[in-house]
């Protein structure tokens, strides 16, 4: 069995802050921020709209991309690390929102590598056979973990939603057919202090605040990043010149074009949306292959990296032929 990409979708709230409005609020400025990470915007969420509200609104658009209702879904997969509460899962309220009382859904945690852990968790269920057709869903409200009197972080994230829909399909197993070839993800504790929200419920602060040491999380990340996708060129025997698209976590322009560089993958093949939304965490994936599906860049057949790494530090690929 295969997992095959049968749609996707996505949301960004309408609400938005460009860099001269944030300007406004910390000492920063438009050109600082370009230069250092290619953001221009990013999207809000409004007081009253949760991390479900934008996952079932990109579920909804995924699913319709697919020509599939709620009903023919069997397993939701949500990364966050924003959920709307310490629980129920998110996944459980955006399943309900759905209107599904069949199934199963859970959340998976691995901050903006949330969505390529999802995607690897879901590709193996479905190839197990314990499930048919997977939403897997990114969906974050970073602007509720912001201390947005911290110049060094508030001016890099945002709120935003994505989902694609995956169904379990009997292939030959080459690397010619569609759907998810490889997944590969790791973790390493010992980096927990160069990012990560400074309370939690079992800590001593019930809610706390994005903290993060930038310089050591760049340093790592480009190392990472192409580790794992080396692991899946060894696993597949693919490589660079045979993608057609480039699909990276959006957190940073300098950390993307230092990763395809390294890698050797050209220019015109990488997927670049970060000036548009900042880092949307786990949802910066699925945004982003919307963008490239509906604008008619990726097509059928083509050849996709995804990649991503993030606070843990967790990081991970995903190669798949959509
Ligand atoms: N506006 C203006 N100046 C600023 C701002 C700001 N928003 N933030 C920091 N500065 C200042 C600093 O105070 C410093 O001033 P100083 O020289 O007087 O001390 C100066 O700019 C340079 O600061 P650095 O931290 O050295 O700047 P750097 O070039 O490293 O860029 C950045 C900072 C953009 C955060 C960079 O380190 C980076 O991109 N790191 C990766 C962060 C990231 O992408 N994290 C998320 C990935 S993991 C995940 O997605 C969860």
């Amino acid at each position: 069995l295969r997992s095959t990409v049968l749609g996707c979708g996505s949301y960004l709230p309408e609400n938005f802050l460009t860099n001269d409005q944030l300007a406004t609020m910390v000492d920063t400025s438009d050109d600082w921020i370009v230069q250092r990470t290619g953001i221009r915007k990013r999207h809000i969420a409004s007081e009253g709209e949760f991390t479900s509200h934008l996952a079932v609104k990109a579920a909804r658009r995924a699913l319709d991309s697919a020509g599939l209702e709620p009903k023919d879904i069997d397993m939701i997969v949500l990364a966050t690390a924003t959920p709307d509460n310490t629980f129920p899962a998110t996944a459980v309220t955006v399943q309900n929102e759905l209107g599904m009382h069949h199934g199963f859904a859970f959340d998976v945690h691995a901050v903006c590598s949330g969505f390529v852990f999802a995607t690897a968790t879901a590709d193996n269920f479905l190839k197990a056979g314990q499930a048919r057709r997977a939403l897997v869903i990114g969906a974050e409200t970073f602007s509720r973990i912001l201390d947005w009197e911290d110049r060094t972080t508030c001016v890099l994230f945002g709120d935003g939603a994505g989902a694609i829909v995956l169904e379990a399909r009997e292939a030959a197993g080459t690397v010619a057919d569609r759907g998810v070839l490889t997944t590969h993800l790791r973790s390493d504790g010992s980096h927990k202090s160069k990012l990560f929200v400074d309370g939690g419920p079992s800590s001593t602060k019930t809610v706390g605040h994005l903290r993060m040491e930038g310089k050591e999380v760049f340093k790592h990340a480009v190392g990472m990043i192409t580790d794992v996708i080396e692991d899946a060129y060894t696993a597949t025997g693919l490589g660079s010149d045979d993608l057609d698209w480039f699909v990276p976590h959006q957190a940073n322009k300098r950390i993307i074009d230092a990763s395809a560089k390294k890698l050797g993958i050209a220019p015109d093949k990488v997927v670049t949306t970060v000036d548009q939304h900042g880092n949307t965490s786990a949802a910066s994936i699925p945004l982003a292959l919307d963008t490239a599906v509906r604008d008619g860049r990726i097509k059928q057949g083509d050849l996709v990296m995804l990649e991503a790494m993030g606070g843990g530090f967790t990081w991970g690929s995903v190669l798949l032929r959509w």
